[in-house]
């Protein structure tokens, strides 16, 4: 049976942090989740393997796919630019390749080179469910995207903001840069996509004071997803 990893927020919401050294239920500290050097470990190795971190890929491809369907890019059936930021080894990217109907320019960016480069090795042997689809897979920070402004369509952070936010030092500051990178390139009436088991209390507050301290008007709203019975949201960013 399908068993998510959940580390990232039911184990440790922010509400109840634990104290430094403290191990969650999967026997690292969640500060590990927010260093580099323990993602290089785990994409790194000889064999890398699949993980979807909080919910499965062909749930959150089908949200992803029923929001870009609401879009005006997704109502047209006109091509859709799509970043995944912190995509490690999850199979969205696969799912939605193989489930848009419409042409998809797909980008998957990892700061772990192993993960862009599974990425790549798994798109290479899939079909694409639209030929005129295209995919990259890239190394980058999501702190500091290698793109121009207005590029995508929608962007999609499932699990990295969590990821950010276990650093004690420095999550806001990495939050910030995050937001406002991701809606620097967001094209008009595109939408940041963000998967998360955080609750719409914590989550949506942490987003109204980033707005406001990087000063952009910004909208939030959010969906449950279903995610064979564990609790997770997706909230939809745009300017
Ligand atoms: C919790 S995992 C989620 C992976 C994938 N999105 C999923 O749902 O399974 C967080 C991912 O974000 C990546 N990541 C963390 N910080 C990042 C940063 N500053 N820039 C780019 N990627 C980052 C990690 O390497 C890891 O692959």
């Amino acid at each position: 049976m399908y068993r998510p990893l959940r580390v990232l927020t039911t184990c440790v919401s922010r509400s109840k942090v634990r104290s430094q050294g403290e191990r969650n239920c999967h026997g690292f500290n969640d500060q590990t989740l927010s260093e580099k050097s323990y993602w290089t470990t785990r994409y790194e190795t000889p064999r890398v393997r699949a993980v979807d971190w909080l919910a499965p890929a062909d749930v959150i491809a089908d949200h992803v796919v029923s929001k870009i369907e609401t879009l005006s890019t997704g109502r047209s059936g006109s091509l859709v630019r799509l970043l995944d930021v912190g995509c490690g080894t999850s199979h969205v990217p696969l799912h939605l390749l193989q489930s848009l109907p419409y042409p998809l320019q797909l980008v998957c960016l990892d700061y772990v080179p192993g993960a862009a480069r599974w990425q790549s090795d798994v798109l290479a042997k899939s079909s694409l469910y639209n030929k005129l689809s295209t995919y990259t897979c890239i190394t980058g920070d999501v702190r500091a995207l290698p793109f121009r402004n207005d590029t995508f369509h929608v962007i999609l952070d499932k699990g990295t903001l969590d990821s950010l936010l276990k650093d004690r030092r420095r999550a806001l500051q990495s939050c910030d840069m995050m937001i406002i990178e991701c809606l620097r390139i967001l094209r008009t009436g595109g939408v940041l996509l963000q998967i998360t088991d955080e609750d719409p209390d914590l989550r949506i507050r942490l987003l109204e004071e980033v707005f406001s301290r990087i000063q952009v008007s910004a909208h939030v709203s959010y969906s449950q997803v279903e995610t064979h019975g564990y609790e997770c949201f997706m909230y939809a960013l745009s300017l």
